[in-house]
């Protein structure tokens, strides 16, 4: 579908990939682009409407579902990464968030906007996955759960959504260069090539997106040897253990 007059909204809009999602929104020609975050943000430019909206709080959605009735492109970005083990996390908590914002909070995103999409002639709907939506980094289990959830969800959507019209995309990638990645000292794709990708995908309808190097390698890993990928993640974890 086209960007150029198009009428979006981001997640997580205000920092991150987010924000460089919003530019490459506005730079193909998007007219509108509600830009969601916790805290709205401050901008002179008027193509750029700010959101309140936390994607776990249900009063925010449906806010915005009201208030953004015109739009066609849905780009769920909001994520959070706790880097928390599965069996060695002190709680249960940081699983219990991750799952809350990254699966639940994008889910109830869809739910709210698949009307309003469909509305708008289908449109599309973009939710930004991770190359450990395929595989469980261990040292960060329980964001690669809450990501492999999103993932399925995506692909449920799709099915359910297909008849609307309504494209829907899986943006994967694996480290990107934004504060959320930080603390990794590893190789790091640009955000804003990963919103180029996007965009491409968008354009050219495409249900998956594998935006970086890493993330096509280790998809054609799992077309032939997907038990590859389960054992460089135990070598890493035995040799962090060490
Ligand atoms: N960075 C990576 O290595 C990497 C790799 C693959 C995929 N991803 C995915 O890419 C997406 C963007 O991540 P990023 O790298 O840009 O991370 P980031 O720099 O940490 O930014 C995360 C964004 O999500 C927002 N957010 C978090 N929880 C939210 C909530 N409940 N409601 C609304 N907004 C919320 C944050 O808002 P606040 O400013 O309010 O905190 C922020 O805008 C995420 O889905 C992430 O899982 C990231």
């Amino acid at each position: 579908m086209d960007i150029k007059g198009s009428i979006a909204l981001v997640t997580g809009g205000n920092r991150g990939l987010g924000k460089t999602l919003v530019q490459a929104l506005l730079d193909g020609g998007a007219k509108k682009v509600y830009v969601g975050a916790r805290h709205l943000i401050e901008t002179a430019d008027p193509r750029l409407k700010p959101l309140k909206l936390d994607i776990t709080d249900p009063q925010d959605i449906s806010a915005a579902a009201k208030a953004c009735q015109d739009v066609s492109i849905l780009i769920n970005n909001a994520g959070i990464w706790r880097n928390s083990p599965l069996i060695g996390a002190s709680s249960m908590d940081d699983a219990r968030d991750e799952i809350e914002t990254n699966y639940l909070g994008t889910l109830a995103m869809s739910r709210a906007f698949a009307p309003i999409l469909k509305k708008n002639g289908g449109g599309a709907l973009v939710n930004v996955l991770s190359v450990v939506s395929w595989f469980t980094n261990p040292t960060a289990g329980s964001y690669s759960v809450s990501k492999a959830a999103e993932w399925s969800m995506t692909n449920g959507i799709r099915m359910e959504l297909r008849a609307q019209g309504t494209l829907v995309i899986g943006v994967h990638a694996s480290y990107i260069d934004t504060e959320m990645a930080s603390s990794v000292n590893a190789p790091k794709v640009r955000p804003e090539d990963v919103a180029a990708a996007t965009m491409k995908g968008i354009i050219a309808g495409d249900e998956e997106v594998l935006a970086d190097q890493r993330s096509r390698d280790i998809k054609a890993a799992l077309a032939t040897d997907p038990q590859s990928l389960n054992r460089e993640m135990q070598r890493a974890w035995d040799k962090q253990q060490r």
